[in-house]
């Protein structure tokens, strides 16, 4: 099948930066991003300085391709119809009610998605998996798309993502690898062709890595939840430093340094966040568990526990600190994105050290450079399980880091590359829960 259109349907960090990637890429196919949330249609066809996601390199990728190939759309039926390549890259979170709530992955927008290909569809479509789903998912889609539409035929492909926020550009042009998983039979194979042609274009071939449908799809649960494994590793080990007098920077350097351990994913922290590995591990717990298999899903489990745990002892060396009392102290709160260069907050450890902290009195000014104040306070009203009023005098959001100088004491806890730079006095107190080196005299995890 020759593709000359292809429709994403999710405008969302993997959506838009990948198809935006494909599209500067492959000037001979048009790409049409859809979403079924018309204002961030709109922000992506605005000013590309205020796009709906914070990428370095984004804008730049975007102003080349927009309106030459790369478009934008709320048109969701008309897109489907036309393209011959069909990625969904919806949002899959765990499931919070129902069967397996708390652990399952959400495939409602998955589903949906199926039901307006098979609604939309007047000719045979190649459709991609680029969302992170449970292992046998397609197996569903196949189902929905069958049963809606029998008059065409549909070939469906894993092609998980691979990037992390904040790198997203430079991971998708020099990509590690490029996973695609396609059936045995020959339409499967022709689909497969064809989606690694498309990567071609600037992947080294060797570099495009083509399975079985169900270890591409397994696959990207277990990347994520083996680094997110050696996060969790890491920072159960900081706690052991912290006892015993041994340095975390001088021990990931150590092991790090053994070239069959590597030096990546080492650095200790107030635990990982992000909309990806505790979402994408449990939802591996859960299968363990649906297939019987108990004792592997406590082993992944625990990632997922150490984690929580981490956040929580690092607000507890705050607290400590202070002989358990916050009252009275101005905390200012660096950092809500969840790592550096995102305006992404989602699973971000500020949202639960900030809560603790509140809780044991403090006053709390929280300022970031990229996450926008309505997300905050949004996360704040939303996220926090203390229930807090608007105008609570304890809690304040600022826009420029002067307005946090007031402050006695400063918990670090996004990697941005400016609370590197910051001259705070010497007599005020730093608790860095990134280990960002800040070249005062500051408490650390693991030190
Ligand atoms: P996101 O929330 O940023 O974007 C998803 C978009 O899909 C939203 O804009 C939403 O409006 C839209 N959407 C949902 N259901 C829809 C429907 N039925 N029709 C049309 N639009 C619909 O999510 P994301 O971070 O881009 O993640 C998407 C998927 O990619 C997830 O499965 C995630 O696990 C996976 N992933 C994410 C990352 C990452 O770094 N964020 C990396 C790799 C993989
Ligand atoms: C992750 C995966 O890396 C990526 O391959 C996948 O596609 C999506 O999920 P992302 O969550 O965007 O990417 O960022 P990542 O760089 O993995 O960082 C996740 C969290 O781990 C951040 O909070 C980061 O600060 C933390 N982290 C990372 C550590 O605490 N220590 C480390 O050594 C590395």
């Amino acid at each position: 099948m020759i593709i000359k259109n292809i429709c994403c349907i999710g405008a969302g960090y993997v959506g838009g930066p990948t198809m935006s990637v494909i599209a500067l890429k492959c000037p001979h196919i048009n790409v049409t991003v859809v979403d079924a949330n018309p204002d961030k249609i709109k922000e992506w066809n605005g000013p590309v300085n205020n796009l709906p996601i914070y990428e370095p390199g984004l804008s730049d990728v975007v102003k080349e391709a927009r309106g030459r190939n790369l478009f934008f759309s709320d048109d969701i039926a008309g897109n489907i119809e036309k393209a011959e390549m069909i990625f969904m890259a919806v949002n899959t979170p765990t499931k919070t009610e129902g069967e397996g709530a708390g652990m399952k992955a959400d495939l409602r927008n998955i589903e949906a998605c199926a039901k307006d290909i098979a609604k939309y569809s007047k000719k045979d479509k190649i459709v991609v998996e680029k969302s992170t789903l449970p292992v046998r998912t397609a197996e569903k889609i196949k189902e929905i798309l069958y049963e809606k539409s029998t008059d065409n035929h549909f070939e469906i492909l894993s092609n998980p993502e691979f990037l992390a926020e904040g790198t997203a550009i430079q991971d998708l042009f020099k990509s590690d690898r490029v996973l695609i998983g396609g059936d045995d039979s020959e339409s499967g194979q022709n689909a497969v062709k064809a989606l690694v042609d498309i990567y071609a274009n600037w992947i080294p071939k060797e570099k495009i890595l083509t399975t079985n449908v169900w270890s591409s799809e397994l696959a990207k649960l277990a990347s994520n939840a083996m680094l997110a494994q050696r996060i969790s590793s890491i920072n159960s080990l900081s706690g052991l430093c912290e006892k015993t007098g041994a340095n975390i920077d001088e021990l990931s350097k150590a092991i790090g340094m053994d070239h069959r351990i590597g030096p990546k994913f080492l650095k200790a922290s107030a635990g990982f966040g992000g909309s990806c590995f505790q979402k994408d591990i449990l939802n591996l717990v859960y299968l363990c568990k649906f297939y019987g298999l108990e004792q592997e899903a406590e082993y992944w489990h625990q990632v997922v526990r150490i984690n929580d745990n981490q956040k929580k002892r690092f607000a507890k060396k705050v607290i400590d600190y202070f002989n358990g009392d916050l009252s009275g102290i101005r905390v200012a709160i660096l950092g809500w994105a969840f790592k550096a260069n995102t305006n992404d907050s989602r699973e971000s450890a500020s949202i639960k050290v900030s809560e603790i902290l509140y809780k044991s009195g403090a006053s709390i000014t929280i300022y970031d450079p990229m996450v926008q104040k309505r997300s905050i306070s949004n996360d704040i009203k939303n996220l926090w399980d203390t229930k807090v009023k608007l105008n609570d005098k304890r809690i304040n959001i600022v826009e420029k880091i002067s307005e946090t100088k007031k402050c006695d004491t400063f918990v670090i806890l996004t990697e941005w590359e400016e609370f590197k730079l910051i001259d705070i006095e010497e007599s005020k107190i730093i608790f860095d829960g990134r280990n960002i080196n800040h070249n005062k005299n500051k408490i650390s995890i693991g030190k």
